[in-house]
Protein backbone atom coordinates (compact mmCIF):
# COMPACT_ATOMS: atom_id res chain seq x y z
CA UNK A 1 0.00 0.00 0.00
CA UNK A 2 1.32 3.17 -1.48
CA UNK A 3 2.72 5.24 0.87
CA UNK A 4 2.22 2.82 4.05
CA UNK A 5 3.37 -0.70 3.33
CA UNK A 6 6.47 -0.47 2.00
CA UNK A 7 9.03 -3.35 1.86
CA UNK A 8 10.02 -2.93 5.81
CA UNK A 9 6.71 -3.25 6.82
CA UNK A 10 5.89 -6.00 4.39
CA UNK A 11 8.66 -8.07 5.58
CA UNK A 12 7.17 -7.80 9.02
CA UNK A 13 3.89 -8.38 8.64
CA UNK A 14 4.72 -11.32 6.40
CA UNK A 15 6.16 -12.83 9.09
CA UNK A 16 3.55 -12.26 11.73
CA UNK A 17 1.41 -14.62 9.35
CA UNK A 18 1.33 -16.67 7.00
CA UNK A 19 0.31 -15.48 3.61
CA UNK A 20 0.16 -16.84 0.05
CA UNK A 21 1.52 -14.18 -0.99
CA UNK A 22 1.75 -10.28 -1.62
CA UNK A 23 1.38 -7.32 -3.03
CA UNK A 24 4.05 -4.29 -3.21
CA UNK A 25 2.18 -0.54 -3.54
CA UNK A 26 2.49 0.53 -6.84
CA UNK A 27 4.88 1.80 -9.33
CA UNK A 28 3.88 4.39 -11.83
CA UNK A 29 4.52 3.97 -15.64
CA UNK A 30 4.29 7.23 -17.50
CA UNK A 31 6.05 7.44 -20.71
CA UNK A 32 9.49 5.99 -20.60
CA UNK A 33 11.07 2.88 -20.09
CA UNK A 34 12.12 2.60 -16.34
CA UNK A 35 15.19 1.48 -15.23
CA UNK A 36 15.76 -1.73 -13.42
CA UNK A 37 16.23 0.32 -10.12
CA UNK A 38 12.80 1.99 -10.22
CA UNK A 39 11.28 -1.48 -9.29
CA UNK A 40 13.91 -2.59 -7.07
CA UNK A 41 13.47 0.18 -5.20
CA UNK A 42 10.17 -0.58 -4.48
CA UNK A 43 10.19 -4.09 -4.49
CA UNK A 44 14.08 -5.19 -2.86
CA UNK A 45 12.62 -8.44 -2.62
CA UNK A 46 13.22 -9.00 -6.89
CA UNK A 47 17.51 -9.47 -5.27
CA UNK A 48 16.24 -12.54 -3.05
CA UNK A 49 13.64 -14.76 -5.62
CA UNK A 50 11.16 -12.14 -4.91
CA UNK A 51 10.15 -13.11 -1.77
CA UNK A 52 10.17 -11.53 1.70
CA UNK A 53 12.38 -12.58 4.39
CA UNK A 54 10.24 -15.33 5.44
CA UNK A 55 9.82 -16.59 1.84
CA UNK A 56 6.30 -15.38 1.46
CA UNK A 57 6.44 -14.61 -2.76
CA UNK A 58 6.24 -10.75 -3.77
CA UNK A 59 4.05 -9.30 -7.15
CA UNK A 60 4.95 -6.43 -8.04
CA UNK A 61 2.52 -3.54 -9.21
CA UNK A 62 2.63 -1.92 -12.03
CA UNK A 63 0.06 1.04 -12.37
CA UNK A 64 -0.37 3.07 -15.99
CA UNK A 65 -2.76 3.58 -19.04
CA UNK A 66 -0.45 3.64 -22.17
CA UNK A 67 -0.88 -0.31 -23.54
CA UNK A 68 2.51 0.32 -24.94
CA UNK A 69 4.21 1.84 -22.24
CA UNK A 70 2.54 -0.60 -19.66
CA UNK A 71 3.95 -3.39 -21.75
CA UNK A 72 7.26 -2.67 -22.33
CA UNK A 73 7.84 -2.43 -18.65
CA UNK A 74 6.16 -4.94 -17.75
CA UNK A 75 8.25 -6.93 -20.05
CA UNK A 76 11.45 -5.51 -18.29
CA UNK A 77 10.18 -6.30 -15.16
CA UNK A 78 10.27 -9.67 -16.57
CA UNK A 79 13.51 -10.22 -16.66
CA UNK A 80 13.59 -9.46 -12.96
CA UNK A 81 11.86 -12.95 -12.02
CA UNK A 82 8.60 -11.04 -9.71
CA UNK A 83 6.57 -13.65 -8.01
CA UNK A 84 3.74 -12.10 -10.38
CA UNK A 85 3.01 -8.89 -12.04
CA UNK A 86 -0.53 -7.25 -11.06
CA UNK A 87 -2.07 -4.07 -12.86
CA UNK A 88 -3.72 -1.26 -10.86
CA UNK A 89 -6.85 0.17 -11.55
CA UNK A 90 -7.90 0.96 -8.50
CA UNK A 91 -6.09 3.70 -7.66
CA UNK A 92 -8.62 6.93 -6.38
CA UNK A 93 -5.35 9.55 -5.96
CA UNK A 94 -6.50 12.70 -7.80
CA UNK A 95 -2.53 12.87 -8.95
CA UNK A 96 -2.82 9.13 -9.95
CA UNK A 97 -6.34 10.02 -11.45
CA UNK A 98 -5.90 13.36 -13.27
CA UNK A 99 -3.06 11.59 -15.33
CA UNK A 100 -5.37 8.84 -16.79
CA UNK A 101 -4.28 6.06 -13.86
CA UNK A 102 -6.11 4.29 -11.52
CA UNK A 103 -9.88 3.56 -10.82
CA UNK A 104 -10.58 6.30 -13.73
CA UNK A 105 -9.87 3.80 -16.17
CA UNK A 106 -12.41 1.51 -15.00
CA UNK A 107 -14.92 3.82 -17.23
CA UNK A 108 -13.19 2.90 -20.57
CA UNK A 109 -13.33 -1.18 -20.40
CA UNK A 110 -11.81 -0.71 -24.22
CA UNK A 111 -8.85 0.96 -22.93
CA UNK A 112 -8.67 -1.84 -20.11
CA UNK A 113 -8.86 -4.41 -22.22
CA UNK A 114 -5.97 -3.32 -24.41
CA UNK A 115 -3.90 -2.45 -21.66
CA UNK A 116 -4.32 -6.29 -20.40
CA UNK A 117 -3.95 -7.87 -23.47
CA UNK A 118 -0.66 -5.90 -24.50
CA UNK A 119 0.50 -6.74 -20.87
CA UNK A 120 -0.17 -9.98 -21.24
CA UNK A 121 1.17 -10.74 -24.64
CA UNK A 122 4.67 -9.02 -23.16
CA UNK A 123 4.53 -11.35 -19.94
CA UNK A 124 3.92 -14.36 -22.14
CA UNK A 125 3.02 -16.53 -19.48
CA UNK A 126 6.12 -16.44 -17.77
CA UNK A 127 4.72 -14.80 -14.58
CA UNK A 128 1.71 -15.16 -12.84
CA UNK A 129 -0.59 -12.04 -14.13
CA UNK A 130 -3.44 -10.43 -12.45
CA UNK A 131 -5.75 -7.15 -11.85
CA UNK A 132 -7.15 -5.43 -9.21
CA UNK A 133 -9.96 -3.18 -9.58
CA UNK A 134 -12.93 -1.35 -8.01
CA UNK A 135 -16.70 -1.64 -8.68
CA UNK A 136 -16.20 1.47 -11.21
CA UNK A 137 -15.65 5.18 -10.64
CA UNK A 138 -18.82 7.02 -9.76
CA UNK A 139 -20.58 4.09 -9.57
CA UNK A 140 -21.05 -0.11 -10.26
CA UNK A 141 -22.90 0.07 -13.34
CA UNK A 142 -19.90 -0.51 -15.31
CA UNK A 143 -18.68 -3.11 -13.17
CA UNK A 144 -19.22 -6.56 -14.97
CA UNK A 145 -18.10 -4.49 -18.13
CA UNK A 146 -14.48 -3.56 -16.51
CA UNK A 147 -13.74 -7.06 -15.44
CA UNK A 148 -14.94 -8.70 -18.31
CA UNK A 149 -12.61 -6.15 -20.15
CA UNK A 150 -9.93 -7.58 -17.87
CA UNK A 151 -10.54 -11.37 -17.60
CA UNK A 152 -11.08 -11.19 -22.02
CA UNK A 153 -7.80 -9.34 -22.10
CA UNK A 154 -5.95 -11.77 -19.99
CA UNK A 155 -5.60 -10.68 -16.78
CA UNK A 156 -5.46 -14.48 -14.97
CA UNK A 157 -7.07 -13.51 -11.61
CA UNK A 158 -8.72 -10.52 -10.62
CA UNK A 159 -8.72 -8.68 -7.55
CA UNK A 160 -11.92 -6.88 -6.77
CA UNK A 161 -11.39 -3.91 -3.86
CA UNK A 162 -15.76 -3.83 -3.43
CA UNK A 163 -16.29 -0.22 -3.61
CA UNK A 164 -16.20 2.92 -6.24
CA UNK A 165 -13.50 5.41 -7.14
CA UNK A 166 -16.03 8.13 -5.38
CA UNK A 167 -16.13 5.58 -2.35
CA UNK A 168 -12.61 5.96 -1.33
CA UNK A 169 -12.34 3.93 1.50
CA UNK A 170 -15.67 4.67 3.34
CA UNK A 171 -17.00 1.99 4.80
CA UNK A 172 -19.27 -0.42 4.04
CA UNK A 173 -17.56 -2.47 1.13
CA UNK A 174 -20.02 -4.26 -1.01
CA UNK A 175 -18.71 -7.70 -1.17
CA UNK A 176 -22.10 -8.72 -2.88
CA UNK A 177 -20.96 -7.10 -6.16
CA UNK A 178 -17.77 -9.58 -5.99
CA UNK A 179 -20.19 -12.40 -6.22
CA UNK A 180 -21.92 -10.53 -9.41
CA UNK A 181 -18.22 -10.39 -10.66
CA UNK A 182 -17.33 -13.98 -10.13
CA UNK A 183 -20.56 -14.91 -12.11
CA UNK A 184 -19.61 -12.81 -14.98
CA UNK A 185 -15.80 -13.79 -15.61
CA UNK A 186 -13.92 -17.27 -16.11
CA UNK A 187 -10.90 -16.50 -13.92
CA UNK A 188 -10.56 -16.37 -10.05
CA UNK A 189 -11.66 -13.70 -8.23
CA UNK A 190 -10.51 -12.61 -5.02
CA UNK A 191 -12.54 -10.40 -1.99
CA UNK A 192 -10.93 -6.96 -1.01
CA UNK A 193 -12.18 -4.02 1.07
CA UNK A 194 -13.08 -3.79 4.72
CA UNK A 195 -11.97 -6.76 6.48
CA UNK A 196 -10.97 -6.35 9.98
CA UNK A 197 -11.66 -8.76 12.03
CA UNK A 198 -12.51 -12.78 11.98
CA UNK A 199 -15.99 -11.96 11.50
CA UNK A 200 -15.72 -9.62 8.78
CA UNK A 201 -13.77 -12.24 6.94
CA UNK A 202 -16.41 -14.93 7.42
CA UNK A 203 -19.17 -12.16 6.23
CA UNK A 204 -17.51 -11.02 3.13
CA UNK A 205 -16.59 -14.96 2.35
CA UNK A 206 -20.68 -15.45 2.93
CA UNK A 207 -21.58 -12.37 0.56
CA UNK A 208 -18.60 -12.91 -2.38
CA UNK A 209 -18.86 -16.52 -2.12
CA UNK A 210 -15.33 -16.51 -2.58
CA UNK A 211 -12.98 -18.10 -1.03
CA UNK A 212 -10.00 -15.89 -1.26
CA UNK A 213 -9.26 -12.50 -0.02
CA UNK A 214 -7.07 -10.03 0.31
CA UNK A 215 -5.90 -8.28 3.47
CA UNK A 216 -5.35 -4.52 3.54
CA UNK A 217 -5.40 -2.08 6.71
CA UNK A 218 -6.72 -4.72 8.54
CA UNK A 219 -3.54 -7.19 8.09
CA UNK A 220 -1.43 -3.72 9.43
CA UNK A 221 -4.03 -2.66 12.35
CA UNK A 222 -3.61 -6.79 13.23
CA UNK A 223 -0.39 -8.30 12.39
CA UNK A 224 -1.92 -11.31 13.02
CA UNK A 225 -5.36 -11.39 11.90
CA UNK A 226 -4.71 -13.56 9.49
CA UNK A 227 -3.59 -15.92 12.00
CA UNK A 228 -6.84 -15.85 13.64
CA UNK A 229 -8.42 -16.10 10.50
CA UNK A 230 -6.59 -19.45 9.87
CA UNK A 231 -7.55 -20.80 13.13
CA UNK A 232 -10.95 -20.55 13.04
CA UNK A 233 -11.08 -22.13 9.48
CA UNK A 234 -9.53 -25.04 10.97
CA UNK A 235 -12.22 -24.54 13.96
CA UNK A 236 -9.27 -23.61 16.93
CA UNK A 237 -10.82 -20.84 18.97
CA UNK A 238 -8.66 -17.74 17.53
CA UNK A 239 -6.40 -16.41 19.96
CA UNK A 240 -8.00 -12.76 21.79
CA UNK A 241 -6.54 -9.72 20.18
CA UNK A 242 -5.95 -8.54 23.57
CA UNK A 243 -3.52 -11.27 24.66
CA UNK A 244 -1.59 -10.77 21.89
CA UNK A 245 0.38 -7.28 22.05
CA UNK A 246 3.27 -8.75 23.53
CA UNK A 247 3.31 -10.50 20.20
CA UNK A 248 3.12 -7.03 18.67
CA UNK A 249 5.36 -4.95 20.46
CA UNK A 250 8.72 -6.65 19.31
CA UNK A 251 7.31 -6.19 15.65
CA UNK A 252 6.66 -2.74 16.12
CA UNK A 253 10.81 -2.48 17.47
CA UNK A 254 11.71 -3.98 14.95
CA UNK A 255 9.63 -1.94 12.53
CA UNK A 256 11.38 1.17 13.85
CA UNK A 257 14.86 -0.25 13.78
CA UNK A 258 14.73 -0.94 9.90
CA UNK A 259 12.80 2.67 9.24
CA UNK A 260 15.64 3.98 11.20
CA UNK A 261 18.48 2.60 9.22
CA UNK A 262 17.13 3.05 6.04
CA UNK A 263 14.95 6.05 5.71
CA UNK A 264 15.56 9.88 6.47
CA UNK A 265 14.28 10.52 10.14
CA UNK A 266 11.53 12.58 9.14
CA UNK A 267 9.96 9.68 7.09
CA UNK A 268 11.28 7.59 10.18
CA UNK A 269 9.20 9.19 12.50
CA UNK A 270 6.17 9.69 10.09
CA UNK A 271 6.09 5.55 9.32
CA UNK A 272 6.16 4.65 13.10
CA UNK A 273 2.86 6.80 13.75
CA UNK A 274 1.42 5.74 10.76
CA UNK A 275 1.70 2.03 11.67
CA UNK A 276 0.65 3.17 15.34
CA UNK A 277 -2.57 4.83 14.15
CA UNK A 278 -3.75 1.64 12.60
CA UNK A 279 -2.84 -0.34 15.75
CA UNK A 280 -4.71 1.62 17.80
CA UNK A 281 -8.23 0.57 16.63
CA UNK A 282 -7.05 -2.83 18.08
CA UNK A 283 -4.72 -2.65 20.79
CA UNK A 284 -5.29 0.11 23.74
CA UNK A 285 -1.60 0.06 24.41
CA UNK A 286 -1.24 1.32 20.58
CA UNK A 287 -3.29 3.93 21.84
CA UNK A 288 -1.64 5.15 24.51
CA UNK A 289 2.26 4.87 22.84
CA UNK A 290 0.67 7.31 19.82
CA UNK A 291 -0.68 9.64 21.90
CA UNK A 292 2.82 9.92 23.73
CA UNK A 293 4.40 10.10 20.15
CA UNK A 294 2.19 12.09 17.89
CA UNK A 295 3.60 15.25 19.01
CA UNK A 296 7.25 14.30 18.89
CA UNK A 297 9.74 14.66 15.53
CA UNK A 298 12.98 14.17 16.47
CA UNK A 299 14.28 10.22 16.29
CA UNK A 300 16.02 10.33 19.26
CA UNK A 301 12.99 11.68 21.02
CA UNK A 302 10.74 8.94 20.00
CA UNK A 303 13.07 6.55 20.25
CA UNK A 304 13.49 7.30 24.16
CA UNK A 305 9.69 7.41 24.25
CA UNK A 306 9.56 4.14 22.76
CA UNK A 307 12.18 2.21 24.94
CA UNK A 308 10.28 3.68 28.62
CA UNK A 309 7.23 2.59 26.80
CA UNK A 310 8.53 -1.35 26.46
CA UNK A 311 9.75 -1.42 29.49
CA UNK A 312 6.70 0.06 31.44
CA UNK A 313 4.55 -1.82 29.85
CA UNK A 314 5.98 -5.46 29.86
CA UNK A 315 5.88 -7.44 33.00
CA UNK A 316 8.88 -9.48 33.72
CA UNK A 317 7.68 -12.62 32.82
CA UNK A 318 6.62 -10.68 29.25
CA UNK A 319 10.55 -9.60 28.67
CA UNK A 320 12.03 -13.21 29.36
CA UNK A 321 9.37 -15.05 27.27
CA UNK A 322 10.58 -12.91 23.93
CA UNK A 323 14.39 -11.82 24.97
CA UNK A 324 15.31 -8.88 25.66
CA UNK A 325 16.94 -8.10 22.56
CA UNK A 326 13.77 -8.29 20.73
CA UNK A 327 11.93 -6.10 23.10
CA UNK A 328 15.01 -3.08 23.38
CA UNK A 329 16.63 -3.58 19.74
CA UNK A 330 20.13 -2.11 19.33
CA UNK A 331 19.56 1.04 17.52
CA UNK A 332 16.74 1.80 20.46
CA UNK A 333 19.77 1.26 22.97
CA UNK A 334 22.61 3.00 21.03
CA UNK A 335 20.53 5.84 20.62
CA UNK A 336 19.05 6.21 24.19
CA UNK A 337 22.95 6.01 25.14
CA UNK A 338 23.83 9.37 23.06
CA UNK A 339 20.28 11.09 25.07
CA UNK A 340 21.58 10.28 28.40
CA UNK A 341 24.96 11.76 27.43
C1 LIG B 1 -2.63 4.36 2.25
C2 LIG B 1 -3.12 3.34 1.25
C3 LIG B 1 -2.33 3.04 0.17
C4 LIG B 1 -2.76 2.09 -0.77
N1 LIG B 1 -1.94 1.78 -1.82
C5 LIG B 1 -2.32 0.82 -2.69
C6 LIG B 1 -1.47 0.43 -3.77
O1 LIG B 1 -0.36 0.96 -3.94
N2 LIG B 1 -1.92 -0.55 -4.60
C7 LIG B 1 -3.14 -1.15 -4.42
O2 LIG B 1 -3.49 -2.04 -5.19
N3 LIG B 1 -3.95 -0.81 -3.42
C8 LIG B 1 -3.57 0.15 -2.57
N4 LIG B 1 -4.40 0.50 -1.54
C9 LIG B 1 -5.70 -0.16 -1.40
C10 LIG B 1 -5.62 -1.38 -0.49
O3 LIG B 1 -4.71 -2.32 -0.98
C11 LIG B 1 -6.99 -2.05 -0.39
O4 LIG B 1 -7.40 -2.47 -1.65
C12 LIG B 1 -8.03 -1.11 0.18
O5 LIG B 1 -7.54 -0.38 1.27
C13 LIG B 1 -9.28 -1.90 0.58
O6 LIG B 1 -8.98 -2.88 1.51
P1 LIG B 1 -9.12 -2.60 3.10
O7 LIG B 1 -10.47 -1.96 3.30
O8 LIG B 1 -9.01 -3.99 3.67
O9 LIG B 1 -8.01 -1.70 3.46
C14 LIG B 1 -4.00 1.45 -0.61
C15 LIG B 1 -4.81 1.77 0.50
C16 LIG B 1 -4.39 2.71 1.42
C17 LIG B 1 -5.27 3.03 2.60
Amino acid sequence: MEGLLDCRLRAIIARAGRYDWCVTEFIRVTDTLLPKRCFTRVAPELGHGSRTPDGTPVRVQLLGSDPVCLSDNAARLVDLAPAGIDLNFGCPAPLVNRHGGGAVLLDEPALLNRIVAQVSRAIGGRVPFTAKMRLGVHDNSRALEAAQALTEGGAEMLVVHARTKDEAYRPPAHWEWVARIAEAVHAPVVANGEIWTVDDYLRCRAASGQQDVMLGRGAVADPFLVERIRDRLVERTPRSIAADWPRVLPLLFDYWESVCRDLAPRHASGRIKQWLNLLRRNYPQAETLFQQLRSLRDVAEIDLALHMFGRELMRDDEIAMMGRNAIFPKASREFCLEISV
